[in-house]
């Protein structure tokens, strides 16, 4: 139960009962709980466009609310609020109904839709790094979200594995290793090994540089691995599958995980199609050798024309991706929104290839497009995070670096040696630290800050969580019983639970994760004030006692259920 999207509703009714315009009736979060729980300013806007006086509208609305009064106490406050305040019994009906629901009060769409998530962007040949952290964090926290909420998901890698760095790879490999096995039958094939991989794109792509002969001969065998002429499509394949194998260990130690492992290359044989589609509308033509599209008339402002194809016929970044949009609308009928997660850095390649998709109509316009892109991780100095020696961290060294902060957290606050336990802790610690900061902004990759277990931390969450889990098991608690509130510690539990519910909608239509992190912090810290402040085992009373542990129960589930959407684990203990 939204009770501010419930409240909204009912203020809709009154407004247009009176005539009002009813987009006023917009109610919010008050940040004065001492006065008001929730707010309308509406009066003011109603009063505005009809030269009224705004306390006389706001006293005609709060005349048609008394259906209301058995759970909020309404007043008008000058100069023309309206302020409910959320009564006790209310409050108390709210929380046992929480602490009874799985979803602890967040209901599902009443309309949801189909989207293809685009997260993770792996790329062959090449180790996960730094870089690919949030794509890989934030898009599996938008899968949970959207799954939670109602909507079907299908999470997409699209692994880079098409483009010229296959080329390079294919190239180095032939250069470093004795391939001819894999253009002769009658020869044995050299096995690729993740060794192999990891010094053969960096190799190759500093060799570009300065080595003419080299370059171009990766260009052809790019265009001859698209033709798939055998050999180099026979080598690409088996190295396809090695890094495949290398990336999923490293989302699997993220706990990050996708419905469908395509790539660039998935859509190798839709790409001649789309071309000569572009080519019949007139819109594709051809500049300095290669096939381009203007996309100017789309997006409005200075653009340079997406290149589809090279000169030498080879497909480009943008065309498959282009390819992949008419694919997952031919796979997927039902299909509403593909959403694309990537670096900042990319907004200019997904204006260009939303551009081209829209001017020629290749999918229905019902279909939304969406990127979103996030900011730059960066290291303590403000610049973007680097080893120690200034080179590209690896995401696993990443993980194992946190995992060692975890473990000196865990010696620090107990003697727990358990390896397993500080995994858990570092993938909160890394995930909170992402998502509590919103996508588009840069962040400081802070470890220390990130795995302590007080303030706007991961820890800190899972910490509260497993307290409350210790309390309920040795108070013996069975199952929630009725609610009484009468101490402020307990409203303020319930209220931040309601900010809790809300924040999910804004997270889903935001596509964001911050505010559900900020407020899932609200409510452990709400909870960790009313564990400080109150007895709980030791209550006599045993409405109040019952009271306490319901209150908790709802807490824990509340908490266990934000987490897992951030894709973060609660632990047995801690
Ligand atoms: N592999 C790409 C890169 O590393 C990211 C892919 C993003 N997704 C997409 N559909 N283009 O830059």
């Amino acid at each position: 139960m939204n009770i501010k999207n419930y409240l909204t509703s009912e203020l809709e009714k009154v407004f247009e009962k009176l005539g009002y315009d009813k987009s006023y009736a917009k109610v919010s979060f008050s940040d004065r709980e001492d006065i008001a729980h929730l707010q309308c300013n509406g009066a003011f806007g109603v009063a505005k466009s009809a030269h009224t006086n705004p306390m006389i509208i706001a006293d005609s609305i709060v005349n048609e609310l008394s259906y209301l009064n058995d759970k909020f106490d309404i007043s008008v406050a000058k100069p023309a609020f309206i302020n409910f305040l959320i009564k006790d019994e209310y409050f108390a009906r709210l929380a046992h109904d929480f602490a009874d629901d799985e979803r602890v009060g967040v209901d599902k769409l009443d309309h949801p839709g189909f989207m293809v998530l685009d997260f993770g962007g792996a790329n062959v040949a090449k180790p996960l790094h730094v870089g690919h952290l949030r794509s890989a964090v934030i898009g599996e926290a938008l899968k949970r979200l959207n799954s939670f909420m109602g909507n079907t998901v299908v999470g997409d890698v699209h692994l880079g594995d098409w483009g010229l760095q296959m080329g390079l790879t294919i190239a180095e490999l032939m250069d470093d290793y004795d391939m001819t096995g894999y253009f002769d039958s009658s020869k044995p094939k050299t096995k690729i090994t993740e060794e192999m991989l990891e010094v053969a794109y960096p190799k190759a792509s500093a060799r570009k540089k300065t080595d003419e002969e080299f370059a171009s001969r990766a260009s052809d065998i790019t265009l001859w691995l698209q033709n798939k002429k055998s050999g180099y499509y026979d080598i690409w394949q088996e190295l396809r599958e090695v890094s495949v194998n290398m990336v999923k260990r490293t989302y699997d130690r993220l706990g990050v995980s996708f419905d469908l492992w395509n790539g660039e290359s998935s859509v190798n044989e839709l790409v001649p199609a789309v071309v000569k589609d572009l080519k019949d509308k007139g819109l594709a033509y051809i500049s300095e050798g290669a096939l381009v599209v203007d996309v100017e008339n789309y997006t409005n402002q200075p653009m340079p024309p997406a290149i589809i194809l090279k000169s030498n016929g080879a497909q480009m970044y943008i065309i498959t991706d282009i390819a992949t949009i008419v694919d997952r609308a031919n796979k997927y009928p039902k299909l509403s929104r593909i959403v694309y997660v990537t670096d900042d850095r990319q907004v200019l390649h997904f204006r260009q290839v939303f551009g081209v998709t829209r001017q020629a109509k290749l999918v229905d316009d019902s279909v939304k497009l969406e990127h979103y892109g996030f900011g730059t991780v960066n290291g303590k100095d403000g610049k973007p995070f680097k080893t120690r020696d200034g080179g590209t961290m690896k995401l696993d060294d990443l993980i194992d670096m946190v995992t060692t902060k975890a473990h000196e957290r865990l010696l620090e606050n107990s003697s727990n040696e358990n390896k397993e336990l500080a995994h858990i802790i570092a993938m909160s610690a890394i995930k909170y630290g992402d998502l509590s900061n919103q996508i588009s902004r840069d962040y400081i990759f802070d470890e220390d800050k990130f795995t302590t277990f007080e303030g706007k931390t991961g820890p800190y969450l899972q910490y509260t969580a497993v307290r409350i889990k210790s309390l309920l098991s040795k108070a013996g608690f069975k199952s929630n019983s009725n609610v009484t509130i009468t101490l402020p510690e307990e409203r303020k539990i319930v209220y931040s639970v309601l900010k809790l519910i809300d924040s999910y909608t804004t997270c889903l239509n935001e596509s964001s994760l911050n505010t559900l992190c900020a407020e899932l912090y609200n409510v452990a810290s709400a909870y960790s004030n009313f564990y400080n402040n109150i007895k709980i085992l030791t209550e006599k009373d045993d409405e109040k006692r019952n009271t306490y542990l319901t209150l908790s129960n709802m807490v824990f589930k509340a908490l266990e259920r934000g987490l897992y959407v951030l894709g973060i684990e609660v632990p047995e203990y801690m």
